[in-house]
């Protein structure tokens, strides 16, 4: 279904873009592997089974993302499927939060969706191309998230975004959905663990249990069981939805 089709995926240097990135390619697609890191990216991509390539990308840079999409275009070819993954979170009460960690938040996952949506519809429009958007949401953009308002808050823009956009673009043929990860073993949650565990005065083992018990199927989720939910709503088998924010927790939250 992806074969040879040019997929850009941001922040895919670790967690749920690699597995993203990896599954594409496994599915036949040209991967752009994009993170801040370079490194990181180019460790992707050199995982890939298919051609792939990688890109020094910050979504919070409008400059940065024109020149890598459009060199995307020149040196890769036409893309026809953006995924916006790339997040970050810190935790605190709120009483601590500071306004730097709230701008840290909303500039990459509220304000890097913005960025990297609006780049790739304008490209979709002007090319007439019926291209599809996936943006990671999270569990915390369904329900708050205590430890996470912040992060909370720059989520529930993603979910508004997405569904903004997805009707605002309907009529080009062009879909925009998001997936909603519960508790994902990626280098995200080993910090938030960390964290949850001083801030809560628990050991980390007490709060994957936590996590664990939180989650009817039982288990903490995997990469690619979000990656696999990306992957059908970026293929023809989702043709008929946009606008949605599909919930991949294990069963956490049903609405
Ligand atoms: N891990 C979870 O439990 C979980 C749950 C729900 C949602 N999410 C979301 O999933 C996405 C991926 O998270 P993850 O768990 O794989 O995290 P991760 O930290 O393992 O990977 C995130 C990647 O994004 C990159 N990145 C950070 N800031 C960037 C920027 N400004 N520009 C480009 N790249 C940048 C990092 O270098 C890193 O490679 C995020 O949007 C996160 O909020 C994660």
């Amino acid at each position: 279904m992806f074969k040879d089709k040019i997929v850009i995926v941001t922040g895919s240097g670790s967690g749920i873009g690699k597995s993203i990135a990896k599954m594409f390619s496994e599915k036949g697609a040209i991967v752009c592997a994009t993170d801040q890191d370079l490194e990181k990216a180019k460790k992707t991509s050199s995982e890939c089974v298919n051609k792939s390539y990688h890109f020094k990308l910050d979504v919070t840079n409008k400059l940065n993302i024109k020149e890598v999409f459009n060199e995307i275009i020149n040196s890769v070819g036409n893309y026809q499927i953006l995924i916006s993954n790339a997040g970050v979170s810190t935790m605190n009460y709120i009483e601590d939060l500071t306004e730097d960690e709230w701008e840290f938040n909303m500039n990459v996952n509220a304000k890097g969706i913005f960025l990297t949506n609006q780049e790739a519809i304008t490209y979709f429009k002007k090319n007439k191309i019926m291209g599809r958007i996936v943006n990671t949401a999270s569990l915390a953009a369904k329900i708050g998230a205590p430890l996470l308002a912040h992060y909370s808050a720059s989520k529930f823009a993603v979910v508004g975004f997405t569904q903004a956009a997805a009707r605002e673009t309907a009529k080009f043929g062009i879909r925009v959905n998001a997936v909603c990860p519960g508790f994902v073993k990626t280098s995200m949650q080993e910090r938030e663990i960390e964290w949850e565990a001083k801030l809560r005065s628990l050991s980390p083992k007490q709060v994957i249990d936590d996590y664990i018990s939180q989650t009817p199927l039982g288990r903490l989720e995997e990469p690619e069981d979000v990656a696999k939910v990306v992957l059908f709503l970026s293929g023809s088998d989702s043709d008929f939805m946009t606008g949605q924010a599909i919930n991949v927790t294990g069963g956490i939250y049903t609405t």
